[in-house]
């Protein structure tokens, strides 16, 4: 009942990688050409955790957004915006928190999580506590319907449709609903109002999903149906009231499979990172030296790629040829440590080298930067303020 919409967002804590686009950003690019999205710096988020440190805050903000249009992440296509900026997203946070259970959100799983990873820092703050919540808030004011977020988020999207649906439960109920929905059954004409009930009943006494499915898409059809009826009627078949909020759905981005430069997970805090618009010839120079399977300690000793981070650097960039070519150099010493890492150099350059193509504009002119924030806020907050006027009136708060 609503359109596709795409929402997600990244906390401004540090520069981006390598691993941040083959896990995040080239997902997003794809993506802008397929549905309506929006693309937001998570600055409140980023304080939560970093709210001691504001320079940091304020240093990544610019510097993400030029990474994101680096990475091909086009304005013209895609809504960029900052948090902050756009305020109902705290007046939503602050509404949805009234009817938020306590216990929810101790039991987030990330919550225990990270107050015990990150012990040096003072986490228990209401802040931080908070943080699926404001994330809720995030996603139903635009009312998203798919997140695309790695897994390590899954909990907070599942808490977000879990707030969705209490919301709607409690405010979804408008004065004489049923008898607003029963008129708009008359209203689909006798034998579509006579399916719609049949499909409603097997929906809500027999749970047949396959029923709900049908009767959604015979809503879908009916154009003489105004908005508010047709809303009445998707509410009115799962039993509920009026449908105020959207359930998200995780859109899953895979596992990124971008390996550090010695062969954890590539991440900052392992500093073991190429940063998205990295110098080609420091790439160079960080490639040549990665760590390498211990075994080859001579040209002549046979490795074993299983064992060497440089391979999984393969599984990324390289064709089946090209793997192949490693694999039996390496394990007959037929290649050299530098000779095998030469067609990685030259992939990671190539794939950069448009990044830094575009991030030049950028860095030459940071007022483009600033404008194209300055127009998806403008644009975030009007959509943002649709979905406001909604929820004030439903919470008894549209007084004139
Ligand atoms: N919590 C997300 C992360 O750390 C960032 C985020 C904030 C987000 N609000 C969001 C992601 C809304 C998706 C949708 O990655
Ligand atoms: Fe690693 Fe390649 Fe050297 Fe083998 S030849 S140890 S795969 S860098």
């Amino acid at each position: 009942m609503f359109a596709d919409r795409v929402l997600s967002g990244m906390r401004p804590t540090g520069s981006l990688h390598l691993g941040h686009y083959h896990g995040v950003l080239k997902n997003w690019v794809d993506l802008q050409q397929q549905y309506e999205c929006l693309f937001f710096v998570a600055d409140w988020h980023a304080l939560t955790t970093h709210y001691d440190s504001p320079e940091i805050i304020e240093k990544n903000v610019w510097d993400m957004v030029i990474d994101w249009l680096a990475a091909g992440v086009d304005p013209s296509q895609a809504t960029l915006f900052i948090q902050s900026k756009v305020p109902a997203h705290a007046e939503l946070y602050m509404l949805l928190s009234m009817m938020t259970p306590l216990g929810w959100l101790e039991r987030v799983p990330t919550y225990k999580d990270q107050q015990e990873k990150l012990t040096e820092k003072d986490l228990s703050t209401h802040g931080f506590l908070g943080y699926p919540l404001l994330q809720s808030a995030d996603i139903l004011i635009y009312r998203a319907n798919r997140v695309p977020v790695g897994e390590d988020q899954a909990p907070h999207i599942e808490f977000t449709r879990e707030i969705c649906r209490r919301f709607n439960h409690i405010y979804g109920r408008e004065i004489g609903f049923k008898e607003k929905a029963e008129a708009a059954i008359k209203k689909l004409g006798s034998k579509r109002s006579k399916l719609y009930n049949e499909l409603k009943t097997r929906f809500q006494e027999q749970g047949d999903e396959s029923a709900l499915a049908e009767a959604q898409s015979l809503l879908n059809e009916q154009q003489n149906l105004n908005m508010g009826d047709q809303e009445r009627l998707f509410g009115y078949l799962e039993g509920g009231g009026k449908m105020i909020l959207c359930e998200p759905d995780t859109l899953l981005t895979e596992a990124a499979r971008m390996p550090g430069l010695d062969g954890q997970k590539m991440s900052k805090s392992y500093n073991n990172t190429i940063s998205l618009r990295e110098d080609p010839d420091s790439v160079s120079k960080k490639v040549r030296t990665m760590p390498t399977d211990p075994a080859r300690v001579r040209r002549t000793d046979p490795g074993d790629p299983a064992k060497c981070p440089v391979w999984q650097f393969h599984m990324v960039y390289s064709d089946e040829k090209t793997k192949e070519w490693a694999q039996h150099g390496c394990k007959n010493a037929e290649i050299g440590c530098l000779d095998c890492k030469a067609p990685l150099i030259e992939r990671i350059l190539a794939e950069q080298a448009p990044m830094h193509e575009r991030a030049r504009m950028y860095e030459e002119d940071p007022t483009l930067v600033r404008n194209i924030i300055a127009d998806g806020c403008e644009k975030a907050n009007q959509l943002a303020e649709e979905t406001m006027r909604d929820i004030r009136e439903a919470m008894g708060l549209s007084y004139s």
